[in-house]
This record gives C-alpha cells, sequence and structure tokens, in this order.
C-alpha cells in the first residue's frame, strides 16, 4: 500500500473523463489513500455523486453552502485536512478559475485557501488545449507552483485527434505515488538494464530465458520515483514502461550492450538487472531452418560480452550495481560475481524466488556485509534497494 495514511481531496470537474475519475478513486483507495471527493457542478452532469460516495465511503461534496459541516466552512475544513489536493480531470474552465484565485464554486474555494500541494490533470478537447489563453493559464499555473499531470496525446472523446485526453488512471496513480516518495535520487541519472535477451538461431527460433522484467521494472519504477532521470534498455517483455521512464527496447545481448554503451557515458548509477545470455550464437541462419534438409543442425555458441564488467572497467564509471539469480550457495556465488565484475553492490535472489512473479526475495552484498530484505513484492523491495543505493552514492 504505497499511499497508506495519505489524506487526498479528488477534485473532480466537467468533462467526459470525469468517468475515468471512478477508478482514479478507486486506485488511490486501494494504495490506502484516504481520499475525500469533491465535484464542480459540472462534473455531477457527467457522474453521479452515488458513485463516487460508494468508492470513497465518504459524502461527496460539491456546494460550498453545504450544510453538514458544523462550522458552514467545508472549503476550509476539507482543504486543511488534505495532504494533496488532485483535481483529474481538470476542464480549462476550471484551470481558468485557478489562475484568477476564483472561489465561485466548493473546490475553486478549497483550491484557494488549500495549505497543501495541488496535482491538476488537465482534460479537454486538442483546440481548447491549444488555445492561448489556455496555454497562457497552463504557464501561470506551473509559475505559480501547480503540477500538470499530462495531458496525453490521443483520440478524443469529440472524436478528433490530438493533446488534450486526460492520463489514464493507472498513470496519475504513479505519479501521485512518485509526489509522495522522497527524492532520494534527485538529479542523478540512472540507466537500468531489465528482462531477458533473445539470442536468434533463424529468424524465428532463439533462445532466451524466463526473465519477466518485473524486477528491473520495479527498480526502474523506484528510481524515478525517488526524482531520478531513468532509461531503461529493455529485452523482450510484455510490461509498460513506468511512467516517465524512457525505455529502449533491444532484443539481443549484442543490442542491450549497444545501447547501454550508448548511453553510459551521461549516467551516475547503472544497475544491470537483465539476464543477458552468455552466450549468443554464432553460426545464426539468415532464412528458417528446415527440418527436412541436411539432419539436426549443429549450434555454435560464442561468448557475448559482459556489459556489466565492461561498464564498471570504464574510467569515471557510474556507480555499478549487479544481480546474481542462482539455484544454490547466493552468498558465495553472488560474492563472487561481485568480485569479479568489480562492483560495489550486488543484490542476490534465488531463480525459484526471483523469476517471473510478482514478489521476490533479495540479499544485499557490498563491502558493509550482507544485507538480506525482507521477502516481499518487487515494488517494495526495489525502494529498499534504491534506499541503499542513494546512501552509498551520497
Ligand atoms: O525479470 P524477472 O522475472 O522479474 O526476474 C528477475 C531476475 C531473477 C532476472 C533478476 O532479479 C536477476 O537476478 N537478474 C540477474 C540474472 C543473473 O543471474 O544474471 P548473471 O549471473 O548472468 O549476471 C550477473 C550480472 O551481470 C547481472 O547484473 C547481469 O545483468 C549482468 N550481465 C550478465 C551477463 C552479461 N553478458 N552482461 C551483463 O551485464
Amino acid at each position: 500500500m504505497e499511499l497508506q495514511g495519505k489524506r487526498i481531496v479528488l477534485g473532480v470537474t466537467g468533462g467526459i473523463a470525469a468517468y475515468k475519475a471512478a477508478e482514479l478513486l478507486r486506485l488511490l483507495a486501494k494504495q490506502g489513500a484516504d481520499v475525500q471527493v469533491a465535484m464542480t457542478d459540472g462534473a455531477t452532469h457527467f457522474v453521479t455523486t452515488t458513485t463516487f460516495q460508494a468508492l470513497s465511503g465518504r459524502p461527496v461534496f460539491t456546494d460550498q453552502w453545504d450544510g453538514r459541516m458544523p462550522n458552514a466552512m467545508a472549503h476550509i475544513d476539507l482543504s486543511r485536512q488534505a495532504d494533496l489536493i488532485l483535481v483529474a480531470p481538470a476542464s480549462a474552465d476550471f484551470m481558468a478559475r485557478v489562475v484568477h484565485g476564483m472561489a465561485d464554486d466548493l473546490l475553486a474555494t478549497m483550491v484557494l485557501a488549500r495549505d497543501c500541494p495541488l496535482l491538476i490533470a488537465p482534460a479537454m478537447n486538442r483546440q481548447m488545449w491549444e488555445n492561448p489563453a489556455t496555454q497562457r493559464n497552463v504557464l501561470q499555473l506551473l509559475a505559480d507552483g501547480i503540477k500538470m499531470l499530462g495531458p496525453a496525446s490521443g483520440e478524443q472523446a469529440c472524436g478528433e485527434v490530438g493533446v488534450g485526453r486526460m492520463l489514464e488512471p493507472e498513470e496519475i496513480l504513479e505519479e501521485v505515488i512518485a509526489f509522495f516518495s522522497p527524492k532520494v535520487l534527485a538529479g542523478k541519472r540512472v540507466l537500468i538494464t531489465a528482462g531477458p535477451t533473445f539470442e536468434a538461431i533463424d529468424p524465428v527460433r532463439g533462445i532466451t530465458n524466463r526473465s519477466s522484467g518485473r524486477m528491473g521494472y520495479a527498480v526502474a519504477r523506484a528510481a524515478r520515483q525517488a526524482g531520478a532521470e531513468v532509461t531503461l534498455v529493455s529485452g523482450p517483455v510484455g510490461l509498460d514502461a513506468p511512467q516517465g521512464v524512457e525505455r529502449i527496447n533491444v532484443l539481443s545481448a549484442l543490442d542491450m550492450h549497444a545501447a547501454v554503451m550508448a548511453r553510459v557515458a551521461a549516467t551516475d548509477i547503472f544497475i544491470g538487472v537483465a539476464a543477458v545470455a552468455d552466450y549468443r550464437v554464432a553460426n545464426a541462419a539468415e532464412h528458417k531452418l528446415k527440418k527436412d534438409t541436411g539432419g539436426i543442425p549443429p549450434i555454435e555458441l560464442i561468448e557475448n560480452p559482459d556489459i556489466l564488467a565492461e561498464v564498471a572497467a570504464l574510467e569515471g564509471a557510474p556507480y555499478c550495481v549487479g544481480f546474481a539469480a542462482e539455484s544454490r550457495n547466493l552468498e558465495a556465488y553472488a560474492q563472487a560475481k561481485r568480485r569479479k565484475k568489480n562492483i560495489p553492490l550486488i543484490a542476490g535472489n534465488l531463480i525459484q524466488d526471483g523469476f517471473g512473479g510478482d514478489d521476490n526475495r533479495l540479499v544485499l552484498f557490498d563491502d558493509a556485509g550482507v544485507h538480506p530484505l525482507p521477502p516481499g513484492p518487487k515494488s517494495v523491495l526495489s525502494r529498499q534497494l534504491i534506499e541503499h543505493i542513494s546512501a552509498a552514492v551520497g
């Protein structure tokens, strides 16, 4: 539960994306946030208060003259209790009202009276977004210290295509979690490898392994939430890139090597989570191998470059972190890899714990000793790993 104990006011304004705010509320609540919904009158034309009341387990406020607050000061009481006000979707009209410090409905008054940060996820037709008035308002909101989430580009409810779509609820959730995370890697550039590599035998067949990419993607997400600028060099996996992370897709170990080497100069921290194939096929066939010609074809293997060891050996190398997946003798094998690759930190995991699922069991090995982390979700372990790294890099 990444938002346990956080008190969030979710402001919903009038726009078709208001229906997505219901899903956003559900996701926030699932992460432990205590969510109070406030809607503009416009929003109630798209979704009813009942939906949000049922999902939040709290009465929804729409009216600044609401008699339910004993002191008749809903705008003060509700905003004072919040750690964050999140307005999603935020209409063009609402943004304009915030720019001008209007207090003409409950939500605008709460925003004006707030004592906490404000995040805004705009949603509107592309022409409304591009209008110079809206663009002026965006600049003013940013200058006033308000954080803007999106908007995204794509097909809009009106059928037009362009910038103005609200970010998806999952993306907004990621931004909110990132917002609350301590920025222990602020200003750092982190390069991460993740997933398996695929070494072609012919155009359709190849050698790969069971890495799902989950561990590496979780590390990338945690690094980004800790304020780092993150690039993820990913082997073939079926995962979406974490919000705000640059992803470079690669297939083979040679591709991964080239992608890493092209970016490593601008890197403060390199984390090799990928299960890179140690060997590739020397005699990969240009055309599909046929079963009925010439018997069983021999496969010759040739060693791949060791990306992590090469990065660690560079002059002015970044702080290097390796991973080791072993089926036994975890400490001995992981420590041996750490020494051989000459890296300060390696995270060991057993193959039966690490490959595939959402959970893992990590043991960190560095010069200070052995640091077992409590078993748990890869997301939580990744945050602990990032904290450990941040303490080392200072
Ligand atoms: O993707 P998941 O399903 O979530 O699974 C996660 C994981 C089990 C793959 C991950 O936690 C993990 O342990 N990754 C490292 C796997 C491994 O044992 O790699 P290795 O022993 O081959 O390599 C040791 C280190 O050197 C790793 O950091 C690896 O990225 C790096 N390496 C290895 C070979 C090579 N040619 N280049 C490298 O950079």
